[in-house]
């Protein structure tokens, strides 16, 4: 079996390189022709735990591609995969001139029968859009091809992506024809064989499952963050009661862990952009409008405690841990560390950040604006106080007499709950956590 994917992103790259690893030929295309060329020498375009030996394997195999011309890469293939960018535009909405774009130049090159498939985040009614760019390309040429579009949404999760795509809980698909649906269930296959299932839908239906997969994993943080802060109004543990609450089988343990907000290159945008196509069609998304207005609040929140135990910040030094939006991943975007360390710097503090993996993303976010040591202790010396902003592994168990000897106050700022309070105030550090009373 043959295909072809076109987007040599985060979506594109795990997609193509974990369909080989089951045997598929695949062909990763990208108009980017240094990533190409970087990705022909082994130079990953982004940082995911295991794909760099995964692709290697794969070229090796013979089954893994990559190239520029999706003219040459589209003869012999079954499906074609969609896996460019839909970078939000200025109102919140996707920008669909990627998706379209490829579309276009699909149907101005396939030859044979091919399924279509979107894979990016793109709003419903996008597949119509595919189609008719296909269909449009086609009259130009004066030819027709048979071809049917489909969706097909991922749901794979930064730093456990090749894991999430080789062992999935699901795989939704959205097809309108028997042929797409007979091609999918061959592609898809090799996944299936723990029992995980593969829900076929109709298009608009698979397109919005997507959306609502994410919102509403963004609304169980929302909805936590607001009670984590509520908690600690009432001097409640917000900890004791993600237990209780987790322990009922509707509620579940997952997703329900109070932080310093969602980041990254998916809730914050899904979030908006459901919002923006339900107010285009004359529906108010009342519950997700609050998600956001709640997230973008929780952000401040280790701000505001630092600013209310400080006082007066000008001159005071904040040693951060962690600068990506989550563990495992160098990806900066939306991260909440951006709205500490500006917040931070406004006030006339130094910040010095350690990350195990981001350190050299976040320069192209902050420069050099904020200092950066080579680990997680050098950080330390000297610092009014220690900010843990991402729970990577290596920050779980420091050597806290170390920590008490480097710092100059004896000051932790926990924005994601790693330590225990009772164990912290036995060492003598105060010690400040998400909806936990200090
Ligand atoms: C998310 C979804 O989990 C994936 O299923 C989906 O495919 C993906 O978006 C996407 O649309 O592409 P991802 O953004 O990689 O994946 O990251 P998550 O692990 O879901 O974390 C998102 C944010 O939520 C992080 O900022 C994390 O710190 C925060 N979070 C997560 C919490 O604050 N509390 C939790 O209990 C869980």
């Amino acid at each position: 079996m043959k295909i072809a994917i076109v987007g040599t992103g985060y979506v594109g790259l795990v997609t193509g390189t974990c369909f080989a690893e089951v045997g598929i030929d695949v062909t990763c295309i990208d108009i980017n022709t240094a990533k190409i060329e970087g990705l022909n020498n082994g130079i990953m375009p982004i940082y995911e735990p295991g794909l760099e030996e995964m692709v290697r394997r794969n070229v090796e195999k013979g089954r893994l591609q990559f190239s520029t011309s999706l003219q040459d890469s589209l003869k012999d293939c079954e499906a074609v995969f969609i896996a460019v960018g839909t970078p939000p535009g200025e109102d919140g909405s996707a920008d669909l001139k990627y998706v379209l774009a490829v579309a276009t130049e699909v149907g101005r090159y396939m030859e044979d029968y091919l399924v279509v498939v979107t894979k990016s985040t793109v709003p419903v009614g996008t597949a119509r859009k595919v189609d008719q760019a296909i269909k449009n390309a086609l009259n130009e040429r004066g030819t027709y091809v048979p071809y049917d579009v489909a969706s097909n949404p991922e749901f794979l999760k930064e730093g456990a992506a090749i894991d999430d795509f080789l062992k999935p809980d699901r795989i939704v698909v959205g097809v309108e024809s028997e042929r797409a649906e007979e091609i999918m269930r061959r592609l898809y296959k090799p996944f299936l064989l723990n029992g995980h299932p593969i829900i076929f839908m109709d298009i608009p239906s698979a397109e919005m499952t997507k959306y609502a997969a994410n919102a509403m994993l963004a609304t169980k943080i929302s909805f936590m963050n607001d009670i984590a802060n509520l908690c600690e109004i009432m001097g409640a543990n917000v900890n004791l009661v993600r237990k209780g609450i987790g322990s009922d089988t509707r509620i579940g343990q997952k997703f329900i862990y109070p932080g310093i907000g969602y980041g990254g290159s998916c809730f914050p945008k899904d979030v908006k952009a459901l919002i923006k196509t339900a107010e285009e069609n004359g529906y108010p998304m009342r519950v997700l409008q609050a998600v956001e207005e709640v997230n973008y609040s929780q952000k401040e929140v280790i701000y505001n405690k630092i600013k209310s135990h400080f006082g007066d910040l000008a001159g005071k030094k904040f040693a951060m841990w962690g600068l990506s939006f989550k563990p495992n991943t160098d990806d900066m975007r939306e991260a909440p560390s951006l709205v500490i360390i500006d917040a931070l710097l406004k006030e006339g503090a130094e910040v010095i950040a350690y990350d195990p993996v981001a350190m050299t993303e976040a320069k192209h976010h902050v420069g050099d604006t904020i200092k950066y040591a080579r680990d997680a202790y050098e950080a330390c010396i000297d610092a009014d106080a220690l900010l843990l902003i991402t729970e990577w592994p290596e920050f779980r168990s420091p050597n806290f007499e170390v920590l008490a000897k480097l710092l100059k106050n004896k000051v932790i700022f926990d924005g994601r709950n790693i330590y225990e309070s009772e164990q912290m105030s036995e060492m003598d550090f105060t010690y400040y956590a998400i909806g936990v009373k200090s």
